[in-house]
């Protein structure tokens, strides 16, 4: 495979990931309690929109179509933050919870656009490089300013109930809840052998 089947391999996985999330964006959106979580989530649709026009311009340049790969690691991500939603968790908490699954996929999608632009400078492809660079600085700004917005949330959730109760024990476990536990219990066993080497 020659470089530049990588860095289209990178692309078109960054194209589907901001696709899917211009669709599961207004759901989270909607979901979040915060004025601030909220607008926050809303500006940033309209930047990933921005951002889906600005990936087809780099193919247009380099002369390939944008689809072809589907991101199974935003699809995943976007489930994580399905979960968040689904929480039963009460105001500050709740936000939290999506400020966390935010930031997954903010950081995710960094770690996509530098390699794709390290991959594309690589080849001197300079105007691919700049396009994907003007993405990046947003996703950048906006992982900040989920930590930024999660700080008066954090200091909210604190003045809410007693923030070092632990209730996870005395909910009842959805379906989802009760697999996901499970999966966690074989990812532990799995990695022990290798782990109890380490020591
Ligand atoms: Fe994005």
């Amino acid at each position: 495979m020659a470089l530049m089947d990588v860095l289209l391999d990178e692309m078109r996985d960054l194209y589907s990931a901001e696709n899917q999330l211009v669709k599961a964006l207004p759901k989270l959106a909607k979901g979040a309690k915060d004025a601030s979580v909220k607008s926050l989530i809303s500006n940033h649709l309209e930047e990933t929109k921005g951002q889906v026009l600005r990936l087809r311009q780099a193919f247009e340049i380099l002369g390939k179509k944008p689809t072809g790969q589907h991101c199974n690691g935003m699809e995943g991500l976007i489930e994580e933050g399905q979960d968040a939603l689904e929480k039963d968790e009460d105001g500050a908490n709740f936000d939290l919870g999506i400020c966390g699954a935010s930031a997954r996929v903010e950081h995710y999608e960094i770690a996509g656009y530098t390699t794709s632009i390290a991959l594309a400078k690589s080849l001197g492809l300079g105007d691919v490089a700049n396009l994907l660079q003007a993405n990046l600085n947003e996703e950048v700004a906006a992982a900040k300013a989920i930590f930024a917005g999660a700080k008066p949330l954090l200091k909210a959730a604190l003045r809410q109930g007693d923030p070092t109760e632990n209730e996870e024990e005395k909910k009842p476990k959805s379906g989802k809840e009760k697999y996901s536990e499970k999966k966690s219990k074989e990812d532990e066993k799995k990695a022990a052998p290798s782990v109890a080497r380490k020591r």
